[in-house]
C-alpha cells in the first residue's frame, strides 16, 4: 500500500465540498434503481466467474453498493475519505463498520489482490492528472481479477470548474489510459449510460479483465 498524503481535491471532499455532494445526491429509490440497471448489464459480463468481493473506491453514502446489494451475493467494501459519507454507511447499515474504510484511491488498506472487482464510479474525475497513475496503480494492486470504472469521457483530457470550484474536475478517455498503462488489462466490455434513457448523468463505463 502507498501512503500518500492529501491532495488539494482530497481535502475538497473530507471538507464542506464534500458534504454538499451528500446533501445533493440521496440514495432514493429512483438513484440506486437507475444504478442497479447499469450494474445489471456490467454483472453480466462476469456471469462465468462473479466476484465473491466488490470493493468501491470512492462509495459515497452507497448508492453504488445499495444497487449491488440486489443484485449479487458479494461481500461489499467501500473507501471513502469523507467522514459524514462514511458515518451515513455505518449508520445506515449498508455495510459492516469493519468493510468500510477511510482512504484515497492512492491509499487502499488492503492486500495486494484481495478484492475481485475492484470499481469507481464518477471519481477518477475528481483525481488530479498528476495523482492518476498512482490512484490506478493502488487499484491494480488491489484488484484481483476485475476493474470497472463508470466516468464522464473526453477524448482528449480536459479540467472544467465543478460547482464553481478550479481544479476538481478532469475528464478524458479512462478506459485508454487503463489500458496504456496496465498491459494485463484487456476489456471485457464498455458502455455508455445516455441520461435520456437511464437517469444516470451521461456516463461511459469500462469493465477489464487483469489477466497478470
Ligand atoms: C462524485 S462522488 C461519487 C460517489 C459514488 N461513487 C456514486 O457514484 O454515488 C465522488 C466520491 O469520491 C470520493 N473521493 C474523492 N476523491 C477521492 C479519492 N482520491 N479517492 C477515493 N475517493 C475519493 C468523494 O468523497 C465522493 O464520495
Amino acid at each position: 500500500m502507498s501512503d500518500k498524503p492529501d491532495t488539494f481535491q482530497s481535502t475538497l471532499w473530507r471538507g464542506g465540498f464534500g458534504n454538499e455532494y451528500i446533501g445533493r445526491n440521496p440514495a432514493s429509490a429512483s438513484n440506486v434503481q437507475s444504478a442497479a440497471m447499469l450494474w445489471a448489464q456490467i454483472l453480466r459480463r462476469l456471469q462465468g466467474d462473479p466476484p465473491r468481493n466488490i470493493l468501491e473506491v470512492g462509495a459515497n453514502i452507497g448508492i453504488n453498493l445499495c444497487a449491488l446489494r440486489g443484485l449479487i451475493d458479494a461481500q461489499l467494501f467501500a473507501v471513502e475519505p469523507n467522514e459524514n459519507a462514511r458515518r451515513r454507511l455505518a449508520d445506515e447499515s449498508i455495510l459492516p463498520a469493519a468493510n468500510i474504510l477511510d482512504g484515497l484511491a492512492s491509499n487502499i488498506a488492503l492486500t495486494d489482490r484481495s478484492i475481485d472487482l475492484v470499481f469507481t464510479r464518477g471519481v477518477l474525475i475528481h483525481i488530479h492528472p498528476d495523482d492518476l497513475l498512482s490512484s490506478c496503480r493502488e487499484m491494480h494492486r488491489v484488484a484481483r481479477r476485475y476493474i470497472a470504472s463508470i466516468e464522464y469521457f473526453s477524448a482528449n483530457p480536459e479540467e472544467l470548474t465543478y460547482r464553481n470550484q478550479a481544479n476538481a474536475l478532469f475528464k478524458r478517455d479512462f478506459g485508454a489510459f487503463w489500458l496504456d498503462h496496465f498491459l494485463d488489462l484487456r476489456v471485457l466490455d464498455y458502455g455508455f449510460a445516455w441520461q435520456r434513457l437511464t437517469g444516470l448523468d451521461n456516463l461511459t463505463w469500462w469493465v477489464f479483465e487483469k489477466l497478470g
